[in-house]
């Protein structure tokens, strides 16, 4: 059953992006989802409206504190013209795990979901179906109350808006130099790694531009204790291929828990590859390396779904990672994946919807 929620059809409808030209988030459709969250009232008013600025009061603490959270999925066109969801719900339960950290009051996982159905039937001619392109959705939350006080905001605002993308890698998958970050975290054991929150992903700016003006794509993100152990690749989870074996590194409360990582365990263990979750050291990685075990290395995403890794650089060591090539398991890892994803390949799992 759907429920029930205004739509107001926006009168002008925008041009359609040129799928070959399309950036990551850049461009947006043409209608949005919201809703509001009062304390007395709990999530009130879903409606489905044009895409437009939306008023906010300047004391609204979101923009003081940072209370907010956000989620990533990808709609895809399915070879009968179909629109494809992968793991939907996965994402609006992490989402109230989340919130439940940063202290913002649970969403009805099944009825934001369905408000997505409905907003996606509303925009389905926006989910291009190039080879490479998909639709990334991005629902979030943000603290509303106008208050400068150091507390958890009483009032909330629930979003959902819609991003034709393209392929992340226009020449398809290439493995990319990274910079193993000595100094900066991301994350400390204690603290909000584990959410999707926004100020996650700002505070690794400034590692991230010294990693791009020394000329690599990304940073390898060590533990916020010892550095020492590896936590995650930019903004993906990460593996290592070992002696024929996948290591990844177990979750804890700095790591975040990807659903690209979690496909990726599960679609490993379907074809009995080994793979392990375990406390990887970044010593650990040189060693195999020098002991020629080191196979793969690859990061993994819903914006890029699988990213190989080339060469990792630590301190005064360069490693370069399967001659710079993309490794089999990694390539069939993203062949699979994205083949599911679209509706092109059978999905063993019921993973898509
Ligand atoms: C992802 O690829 O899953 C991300 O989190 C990237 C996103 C923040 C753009």
């Amino acid at each position: 059953m759907e429920a029930t929620i205004a739509i107001t059809e926006a009168e002008h409808k925008k041009t359609k992006p040129d799928p070959e030209t399309l950036q990551f988030g850049k461009t947006f459709t043409d209608h949005m989802f919201t809703m509001e969250y009062t304390e007395e009232k709990g999530w009130i008013y879903p409606e489905i409206k044009p895409y437009a600025p939306v008023e906010i009061d300047p004391a609204a603490m979101v923009f003081h504190y940072s209370q907010s959270v956000f989620e990533g999925l990808k709609a895809y066109k399915g070879p009968e013209g179909d629109i494809i969801l992968f793991r939907p719900e996965e994402n609006f339960k992490r989402m109230n795990r989340s919130n439940r950290r940063l202290r913002i009051p649970p969403i009805n996982e099944e009825l934001v979901l369905d408000y997505l159905r409905q907003l996606l039937e509303l925009e389905k001619d926006w989910v291009p179906s190039a080879e490479g392109t998909s639709l990334y959705i991005r629902p979030f939350v943000i603290a509303t109350e106008p208050s400068l006080q150091v507390a958890p905001a009483r009032s909330y605002k629930f979003l959902i808006i819609l991003s034709p993308v393209g392929s992340y890698y226009p020449e398809g998958i290439h493995p990319v130099s990274i910079m193993v970050e000595d100094h900066f975290t991301r994350a400390a054991r204690g603290g909000t790694g584990t959410a999707k929150t926004g100020g996650n992903y700002s505070s690794g700016y400034t590692a991230q531009s010294k990693a791009s003006s020394e000329g690599h794509a990304q940073v390898l993100w060590l533990d916020g204790v010892e550095k020492k152990y590896i936590e995650e690749v930019g903004s993906m989870n990460v593996f290592f291929k070992i002696d024929g074996e996948i290591v990844t590194p177990e979750l804890n409360d700095s790591i975040l828990e990807g659903i690209t990582r979690k496909s990726v365990i599960e679609l490993l263990e379907y074809w009995n590859i080994p793979v392990v979750e375990k406390r990887i050291t970044m010593q650990e990685i040189l060693k195999a390396y020098d002991e020629g075990r080191l196979e793969e290395a690859f990061g993994s995403g819903t914006a890029a779904v699988i990213s190989p890794i080339g060469e990792l650089h630590w301190k005064e060591h360069t490693l370069i990672v399967n001659g710079r090539d993309t490794g089999e398991t990694t390539k069939s890892l993203y062949q699979t994946l994205t083949s599911i994803q679209t509706g092109k390949e059978d999905d063993p799992f019921n993973w898509t919807t």
